[in-house]
């Protein structure tokens, strides 16, 4: 949808408001709109301001002419892509549309819900997820994973760091999001001296992240930021050759490519093509994987429930799943379809437990999150009772004295104040 008005142009992607009610002739630092709202984000330079459609928040971003209209087609060919990324929803350019300044251009984001800034994380720590050691692992997993997952697919980032990442909580894991695409460029494939250079950014940013919280926040010296964020290589490197080495096998060792690809899959990356080459020594052969895109466990899931997740709580998902479907396998003395199990345990379990969690609490924490929890709540109530207890046991349980606990997270404000929890929104 393209909409235009004297010197006003707004692109955007249909499904999503016009936004010609907003104050376009005015730069971004000057709006009183009714719309408005303060969303904590992290440290940047442009002005981004966010804005509330019936519940659904944008996040629009002032940058010069052409760079907003580039940072959006980046970001769309990376959605294209299925890399986790925020969702670029429009851009506008004003030149001559209001005042006598010429106005910047603006990129539309959709706000990704229930993601944090980095900082906050380091604010809205969990009782089981305390440390500040344990968190700094779990930034940097996220950070490590999207990183090379944008490198497989040739895309160089150029300004990988905490405040251009976004984090979504993924089964007591940490999904990175990029947030930031200004810089990036796309290449057939990295060289590693491109690769190299990104990774060298990202430690300088990270460390320089980390830094500032831990003053920001009086947190304690150890880990430290410099320290942490230089393991990034090394586990940037174990990720990468884990995922591109290649491998000879033996003759008799034909299972081992049976292995690698389970080992690729675990990892969270589908096998797009196995290639095995006869090499000079006789009989041994070179067997090489091609990844395409990660998520084997979050397109299962779908394929098989419907249920959008992310990698880690799909894998806690199906695996709850199995379970279930083992018990009634057990019961009955019969073996029942895949796919009846999963509509089964989708209507029995999940959906249940899901419709219990009471509507002023909904704004807590996604319901994948919520179920996952559920799942080691009621493994350590198990654990203390010394019996099975149920899931609703469980869920009544976490429902009283958990989740009432847990920050406000699907919308963070910016004064520290949590949101309404989205009540009165439509
Ligand atoms: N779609 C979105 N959903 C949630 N938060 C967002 C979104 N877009 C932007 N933000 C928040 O706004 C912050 C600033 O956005 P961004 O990094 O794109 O701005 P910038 O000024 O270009 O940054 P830089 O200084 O790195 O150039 C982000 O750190 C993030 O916290
Ligand atoms: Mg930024």
């Amino acid at each position: 949808m393209v909409a235009r008005r004297r010197g006003l142009r707004i692109l955007a992607r249909p499904g999503h408001p016009d936004f010609l009610d907003l104050p376009w002739d005015r730069p971004l630092d000057r709006w009183r709109s009714e719309r408005s709202v303060e969303v904590v984000r992290g440290v940047h330079r442009h002005v981004v301001q966010f804005v509330d459609y019936g519940g659904t928040i944008y996040a629009l971003k002032e940058l010069p002419p052409r760079v907003a209209e580039r940072e959006y087609r980046m970001l769309r060919k990376m959605a294209e892509e299925e890399l986790p990324v925020v969702e670029a929803v429009g851009v506008v350019t004003r030149s001559g549309a209001g005042s006598d300044d010429p106005l910047e251009d603006v990129l539309i984001t959709r706000y990704l819900d229930y993601s944090l800034p980095y900082r906050t994380l380091f604010t809205h720590r969990r009782a089981a997820t305390s440390d500040v050691r344990g968190l700094s692992d779990r930034l940097l997993d996220g950070m490590v994973m999207l990183l090379v997952r944008l490198h497989l697919f040739g895309f160089f980032w150029g300004d990988c760091s905490l405040n251009n990442t976004l984090f979504r909580r993924d089964a007591g894991a940490l999904a990175a999001y990029l947030v930031d695409a200004e810089t990036g460029e796309w290449h057939a494939t990295l060289t590693d001296g491109q690769r190299a250079a990104d990774l060298d950014v990202t430690v300088l940013n990270v460390a320089g992240g980390l830094l500032d919280v831990q003053s920001q926040l009086g947190l304690p010296p150890e880990p430290d930021p410099i320290e942490t964020a230089e393991d990034l290589r090394r586990r940037y490197d174990q990720l990468w050759t884990e995922l591109t080495t290649e491998e000879v096998i033996g003759p008799d060792e034909r299972y081992k490519i049976e292995a690698r690809m389970r080992r690729l899959n675990d990892l969270g990356f589908d096998v797009d093509e196995v290639e095995i080459v006869q090499t000079d020594e006789g009989d041994r052969l070179l067997l090489r994987t091609a990844v395409t895109e990660a998520g084997h466990h979050r397109r299962r899931l779908l394929s098989l429930s419907g249920l959008e997740a992310q990698e880690n709580q799909a894998r806690v998902l199906l695996n709850d799943l199995a379970n279930f479907r083992a018990y009634h396998d057990r019961k009955t003395g019969k073996t029942m379809p895949e796919i009846v199990a999963a509509y089964r345990w989708l209507t029995e379990v999940f959906e249940p437990t899901v419709a219990a969690i009471p509507e002023h609490l909904r704004g807590k924490l996604e319901p994948v999150e919520v179920f996952h929890e559920v799942i080691e709540h009621k493994w350590f109530l198990s654990e203390s009772v010394g019996r099975d207890v149920g899931i609703d046991e469980a869920v009544a349980s976490y429902i009283a004295d958990v989740l009432p606990e847990a920050p406000d997270e699907r919308l963070v404000l910016a004064d520290g104040e949590p949101s309404a929890g989205w009540i009165g929104y439509g």
